[in-house]
């Protein structure tokens, strides 16, 4: 049989799905399955959890969609305050909402450079962070997420994550992190370092603890953004709220996800307030000066950057 569906999306179960409750899947045959795939960490809670599905019966009695940066409402707000009392540290912390986990580590970077006005961006070997651009580039895993795909966006660079079962050791990811000062990148020019807890597509494998608290001593060090990808591991899913707490370290910035939601799409950035709201500092802090040309109307092109730019509409598309 063709399916409808391109290469690109694989199937890994020939099991079509009917119905499913908590742990459990029936197929459109009337079997009945354990479902130990979660839809790849994303069910903590089981599928139809009662709550979540009170939840958006409730939500969806009151409206659907107005985009939070249009007309704001009061879960959201509830929300965020929430994520920002749970998440690890007495820093205090702000939260933005997007969608995927891939635009979550996508504003993590674009967050770590406004505030740190630095390029770079390290990552590890075998860890997964997404199917975006800069999300590939990041993924430490060449087959099957970035072969045929490039080029990436430039300036990341990747350490082996430590892993004894690989022979790599917690000095060994240390040294290859002075390796990547010393041979491609000055530390001075590191916006982040971006790790998951425990590697989830790259194996399972546990970050030590003692390697967590070494990458922030580094990263405080050199005044570098530690982001934690917690989007397959945050939850509960290790056994505490998030993963990075079993190293008793606080995160710059956290990636959120999958199970955030219960199958519903939402992701989330929390972060130090201070790191958090250095994109809108850039912006206000600088205002874009827009330059005029005499002979048509310029279209105002905005950016964090410092320089403005400006675009030429057609003609037929200016109004007079
Ligand atoms: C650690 C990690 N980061 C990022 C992502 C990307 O999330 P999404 O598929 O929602 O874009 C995933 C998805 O599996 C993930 O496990």
């Amino acid at each position: 049989m063709t399916l409808p569906f391109a290469r690109g999306l694989g199937n890994q179960l020939p099991v079509y799905v009917k119905t499913a409750r908590n742990a459990e899947i029936w197929d459109v045959e009337g079997r009945r399955y354990i479902d130990f795939g979660s839809g790849i960490a994303v069910l903590n809670t089981g599928h139809l959890h009662p709550k979540v599905q009170a939840a958006v019966a409730q939500q969806l009695d009151a409206f659907s969609h107005t985009c939070l940066m249009v007309t704001p409402y009061g879960v959201a707000v509830e929300l965020a305050e929430k994520l920002n009392r749970l998440a690890p540290g007495p820093t205090p912390k702000k939260a933005i909402f997007v969608t995927t986990g891939a635009e979550a580590v996508e504003n993590c970077i674009k967050i770590a450079r406004a505030h740190t006005g630095r390029a770079g961006v390290i990552a590890f070997g075998g860890g997964f962070h997404g199917r975006t651009f800069m999300a590939m580039a990041l993924t430490g895993k060449v087959v099957p997420y970035k072969a045929g795909f490039g080029p990436f966006p430039a300036e990341v660079y990747h350490a082996p994550f430590p892993i004894a079962y690989h022979g790599v050791s917690v000095q060994d990811s240390l040294d290859a992190l002075e390796h990547i000062f010393k041979y491609d990148i000055e530390p001075a020019r590191v916006a982040a370092i971006i790790i998951e807890p425990v590697m989830g597509e790259g194996g399972f494998y546990i970050a030590p603890p003692e390697f967590l608290q070494a990458l922030r001593k580094l990263c405080d060090l050199h005044g570098i953004v530690l982001v934690v990808d917690e989007i397959q591991t945050g939850f509960a899913r290790t056994g505490k709220m998030f993963a990075i707490e079993h190293s008793g370290i606080e995160p710059d910035l956290m990636t959120m996800a999958k199970s955030l939601a219960g199958g519903f799409p939402l992701a989330a950035v929390v972060g130090k307030a201070s790191i958090m709201d250095a994109p809108a500092a850039v912006a206000s802090a600088e205002p874009t000066p827009v330059r005029r040309s005499p002979a048509r109307r310029p279209w105002p092109c905005w950016r964090s950057s410092r320089k403005s730019i400006s675009v030429r509409v057609p003609k037929q598309s200016v109004r007079s």
